[in-house]
């Protein structure tokens, strides 16, 4: 059997709106890899849409979803690149699970850029307001940086832009070949 392009798996972690899912689809379809949508897989699996997700149980019941979700996830041979949900950092839990598995990236991107990348804040139950949109992404910043290996600023970039420096790196970290 050939070897696998990807040597381990690449969580893509990063506040709502920085273009994880986009950014996972784009390098899968370039590079001959698979990716996965964390919250399309738990939607799948539960039937439900997230919103609906949060307002059943609230939060809680959706966070102790996404982890079951993600060890399930991070425990599969083939490496995958997995564009995870924006608060997978608040659970300490889940940077460690990320951090034994695989490599994780930080795509970087700023309350107000994200929200003009938003079409439906609808389907986000913590995006509401610009002002607490900004809260919640200063408040969560040192937890991306903190989980991940390295970064990639997203400002005024393409999704294919994002996806070609990221191919970039993780070739020359020798994660991907
Ligand atoms: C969340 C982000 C969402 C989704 C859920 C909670 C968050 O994912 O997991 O609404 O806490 O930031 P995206 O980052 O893909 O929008």
């Amino acid at each position: 059997m050939s070897e696998p392009k990807l040597k381990e798996h690449v969580f893509l972690v990063g506040f709502m709106g920085a273009g994880k899912s986009s950014v996972a689809r784009r390098i899968a379809r370039l590079c001959g890899v698979t990716s996965l949508d964390m919250d399309t897989y738990i939607e799948r699996a539960q039937g439900k849409a997230i919103r609906d997700i949060f307002a059943a149980g609230g939060e809680g019941a959706f966070r102790a979803i996404e982890t079951e979700t993600l060890l399930d996830l991070a425990s599969r041979p083939e490496p995958l690149i997995v564009s995870c949900g924006g608060g997978i950092v608040t659970i300490p839990e889940n940077c460690r699970i990320m951090n034994d598995h695989g490599t994780v990236v930080h795509l970087a991107v700023d309350a107000d850029e994200a929200a003009s990348r938003i079409s439906n804040k609808a389907t986000r139950p913590l995006f509401n307001d610009i002002e607490s949109a900004r809260e919640l992404c200063a408040a969560r910043m040192p937890l991306y940086e903190d989980v991940a290996d390295f970064t990639v600023k997203t400002a005024g970039k393409s999704v294919s832009l994002i996806a070609r420096e990221l191919i970039d790196r993780l070739t020359s970290e020798g994660i991907l070949r």
